[in-house]
């Protein structure tokens, strides 16, 4: 079987941009796959956090998950801090690391923008995600189009390590969703859909009541054309909505376009609302359920032990390769 492994920050609620992006297709994967999802909160800590906000970013990701339909029986679901193995090859992993290529990071560049304190870690992040996705072996890591640059990152690491070294990790491939790979703002349809968004409208919580999910598709950013028409270019705004009513539903764009056609954007906007709604409210009920309860914590210790065992093979084989530490006689 083969291997997947992702990753999701612990850095506030997430987004439908989140949910569309990545765990709607990790749900589909754990069934024929060996899957690993893991929380990061090391990566969280590369710019300043809270640390009482961190712990309940912690679990309610955790809860988010499994209302996503992650089962713990399919999948192995943890936290990165909890696995040791992760910041120790990650270590190894920026040892081998140049700054010329870590500088060329447009998420670092975003970032770091206009900031005068930037971490040293938040620089040298693509090494550790890089040692995540290569502690398991992984095959395929499916995440969302801003990610592709990091995975190529991990990809040259991976194969410089394998010819200095030793012949020891698998080359991971990226895996993009065709549809929902990058949901947009409702504000701004040119700039992705964030959780950081300073503007509430822009996005879509997880955990947004009805009503809130209602208001903020209604209130989303479209033109005066009045055609419920896919054109990125010119329509953003109703292009960005036809993306997410498809991949809440599964019905493809032309088959929206056909059925809104002659109709106005009133009709269309209140149909992604309901899709929209539809898809979240069995899930937050779950997520109900799980946050405050024990089984979510046994889950998660199960995870951790899981995950330890594989990783720390994998580490040995690196220490072993590198010349770390010793090797009993
Ligand atoms: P992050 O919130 O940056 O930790 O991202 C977690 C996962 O969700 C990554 O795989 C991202 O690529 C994906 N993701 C984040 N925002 C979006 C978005 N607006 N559209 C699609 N995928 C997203
Ligand atoms: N960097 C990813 C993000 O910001 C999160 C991440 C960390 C990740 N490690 C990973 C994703 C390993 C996939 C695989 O979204």
């Amino acid at each position: 079987m083969k291997v997947i492994f992702s990753g999701i920050q612990p850095s506030g609620t997430l987004t439908l941009g989140n949910y569309l992006g990545a765990l709607q297709q990790f749900t589909e994967l754990q069934n024929d796959h060996d899957c690993y999802f893991c929380i990061v909160d090391e990566h969280a800590i590369t710019v300043p956090q809270d640390r009482l906000k961190l712990r309940d970013n912690i679990r309610s990701l955790a809860a988010l998950y499994l209302a996503s339909g992650i089962d713990p029986k399919k999948a192995t679901l943890f936290i990165q801090s909890e696995v040791s193995a992760h910041a120790q090859l990650g270590w190894m992993m920026q040892s081998i690391s140049y700054i010329g290529e870590l500088e060329r990071m447009t998420q670092f560049k975003d970032k770091a923008e206009g900031k005068s304190a930037v971490s040293s870690a938040l620089f040298t992040y693509p090494a550790l995600m890089a040692a995540d996705i290569l502690l398991y072996g992984t095959d395929i890591v499916p995440v969302g189009d801003d990610q592709k640059q990091h995975l190529e990152l991990t990809r040259n690491l991976a194969e410089r390590f394998n010819n200095r070294y030793n012949d020891i990790f698998t080359m991971p491939e990226v895996r993009i969703p065709k549809v929902g790979a990058r949901i947009m703002s409702l504000q701004e349809p040119t700039k992705k859909m964030s959780k950081s968004d300073e503007n509430e409208k822009g996005f879509v919580s997880m955990l947004d009541t009805p009503k809130k999910i209602e208001k903020k598709i209604k209130s989303a950013v479209t033109d005066s054309e009045g055609i419920v028409k896919y054109d990125k270019e010119n329509k953003p705004g109703i292009s960005n909505l036809l993306t997410i009513y498809s991949s809440c539903t599964g019905e493809s764009i032309e088959d929206l376009e056909k059925k809104y056609e002659g109709k106005g954007y009133g009709d269309f906007k209140q149909d992604v609302a309901d899709a929209v709604v539809n898809l979240l409210q069995p899930l937050q009920e779950r997520y109900n359920e799980l946050i405050n309860s024990p089984k979510l914590d046994d889950i998660l210790d199960d995870g951790a032990d899981k995950a330890s065992f594989k990783a720390n093979k994998m580490l040995k084989k690196a220490n072993k390769a590198m010349g770390l530490g010793r090797v009993r006689k």
